[in-house]
């Protein structure tokens, strides 16, 4: 007989917040990753322009905390944004003392970008590709560290929850069952702490800047274990995605016009953006004119320009869309780039509080999957990965102080379906992925209205009811798992659309244009149902 995986630290998902949390927590006992796919495949890797912190000479973290609140409209939670933008200079040396290099100005100081809403240049980066090399110098670190295993193609099904003395709700988390994809096994994992560090859910949206691993897993997991989760309408479209039929998901990072690119429309007029800012105003603004704009004209695309710029720096500063442009036969050096808005980012999640806490003791979340307050109604670019190495360092520290004082479980039970002996199913399975991603594009997308909504709302309650009749029946495998979230998660973020009738930030609503200072300057909360009791353990 097998003996049961037990932990001190079960983290799962391997992009930056869990990495920075495993370096962390294994000064205190054992770490184990799980990684739904290669731990190279995480939205941290495919992060292009780099960290905000205000590093800069005429900059300072009030301002910084001022940009990132003015992006937010009014939903910020002032304490994130302080313990957030206050640590950007020490989170960008411990990065650096884990061995990142970012790119160096002539006179030794950083070379800053800029990006949309921000007053000052405040993007530290390493060219276009900031977070492929963050997450290679953290998985060297990783992979050195005697307490630290990392394990690819796991996939998380549920957490498991000790239930026994208590009504059923907010009992402490055990550990996970988790679906070795290669045997095909599941089996639970024990752990003293579970560290949700699963990303964001790009994929409920047809069109995403996101890779495959991001549908919303850790919100799913979460949900069903009975944790709340927060302003889940606030779903961020990238403004800038390159348009092209043999491109999937590839982002222009909006630095490219923090260096003076800008947007016109296929006919070559200007984009009229209605900001200040202009090209460089927050996302939610420019993903909208550029909505509108397609929409209007009935055009496909509207076009990025940096023709006018030196073609040297362009190709040097950019060097991973430069190449991947040029493979899709578009030089941007000479020629406009294709582009269209695109699902991008999470800024509701799973709420915790500053040191990770979700409502279920011994679960903690950070990065993408958490909602800490920090962005409000609308994330401020490339706050992300600031918020996610600060937010596991916290959680960290939090969990590490916390361990002593837990118990590893007893044995938890099997995973018990008979798995082998049922069929396999790939029709219907693909199908509603199609639907829930389609739907939520046309229903749900930048611009919304309460028709469209409540439409949407009453097909995925249909999805959701078909899914779950269907999932014990078939192999569990990582598709229907991940449909199962996605299709959960599209539900959450129709709910809570549903519930903010008024425009802000991200949210817009087309039957309720104004922002209502009086009825929703707060979160939009929503508390699962009591989770079914299951068995005590
Ligand atoms: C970008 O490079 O445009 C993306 C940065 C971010 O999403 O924060």
């Amino acid at each position: 007989k097998k003996r049961m995986e037990q932990h001190d630290f079960l983290v799962i998902g391997s992009g930056m917040a869990g990495l920075v949390f495993a370096l962390r927590a294994a000064e205190a006992g054992t770490v184990a990753i799980y990684s739904k796919r290669d731990p190279r495949d995480g939205n941290t890797s495919w992060a292009q322009g780099g960290i905000a912190a205000a590093v800069a000479r005429d900059d300072h973290a009030s301002i910084h905390a001022a940009d990132t609140l003015a992006c937010g409209v009014g939903l910020c939670r002032l304490a994130a944004v302080q313990l957030v933008v206050d640590n950007g200079t020490r989170a960008i040396a411990r990065l650096e003392e884990a061995g990142v290099s970012f790119a160096r100005a002539a006179d030794g100081g950083y070379e800053l970008g800029r990006e949309g809403g921000h007053s000052r240049r405040r993007i530290v980066h390493a060219a276009d590709a900031t977070g492929r090399v963050v997450i290679e110098a953290l998985l060297a670190r990783v992979a050195q560290h005697p307490n630290i295993r990392l394990l690819p193609q796991q996939v998380i099904v549920d957490l498991i929850l000790d239930r026994s003395g208590t009504d059923g709700a907010g009992s402490r988390c055990l550990g996970a069952y988790v679906l070795d994809v290669e045997s095909r096994e599941i089996r639970p994992v024990a752990a003293r702490v579970t560290m949700l560090a699963t990303g964001g859910c790009g994929k409920v949206y047809r069109y995403t800047s996101n890779p495959d691993v991001a549908t919303g897993d850790g919100i799913a997991v979460a949900w069903r274990a009975g944790c709340r989760v927060a302003n889940l309408e606030m779903v961020q479209f990238h403004p800038t995605c390159l348009y092209h039929p043999d491109a999937k998901s590839f982002l222009i990072s909006e630095a490219v016009r923090g260096e003076g690119g800008y947007l016109t429309t296929i006919s070559g007029e200007r984009l009229r953006i209605g900001h200040p800012l202009g090209d460089l105003a927050p996302r939610d603004i420019v993903a909208r004119a550029i909505d509108r704009e397609i929409k209007r004209r009935g055009d496909k695309h509207v076009l990025l320009h940096l023709e006018h710029l030196d073609a040297d720096r362009i190709s040097h500063r950019f060097p991973t869309i430069y190449e991947t442009c040029r493979q899709h036969g578009i030089d941007i050096t000479t020629t406009p780039i294709p582009v269209v808005p695109a699902a991008h980012y999470q800024c509701g999640g799973v709420m915790t509080d500053l040191q990770g806490r979700t409502d279920i003791p011994g679960l903690f979340a950070a990065g993408e999957v958490a909602f800490t307050g920090l962005h409000g109604a609308n994330r401020l670019a490339s706050n992300s990965l600031l918020e996610a190495v600060v937010m596991a360092e916290e959680a960290a520290a939090a969990a590490v102080a916390e361990l002593p004082g837990i118990p590893m479980s007893g044995s938890l039970p099997p995973w018990d379906t008979g798995m082998a002996t049922l069929p396999r199913e790939t029709v219907l399975i693909d199908a509603h992925w199609d639907l829930v991603r389609r739907l939520m594009w046309d229903f749900v997308g930048i611009v919304r209205n309460d028709h469209r909504l409540a439409l949407a709302a009453r097909y995925l309650e249909i999805f959701r009811r078909s899914i779950e009749s269907y999932y014990w029946d078939f192999v569990l495998d990582r598709d229907l798992i991940e449909l199962r979230n996605l299709s959960l998660v599209a539900e959450l973020i129709v709910r809570c659309a549903r519930e903010r009738r008024e425009s802000r930030g991200l949210q817009y609503n087309e039957d309720h244009p104004e922002r209502d200072d009086a009825r929703y300057n707060v979160d939009t909360v929503l508390a699962p149902p009591r989770p079914r009791e299951g068995p005590p353990l």
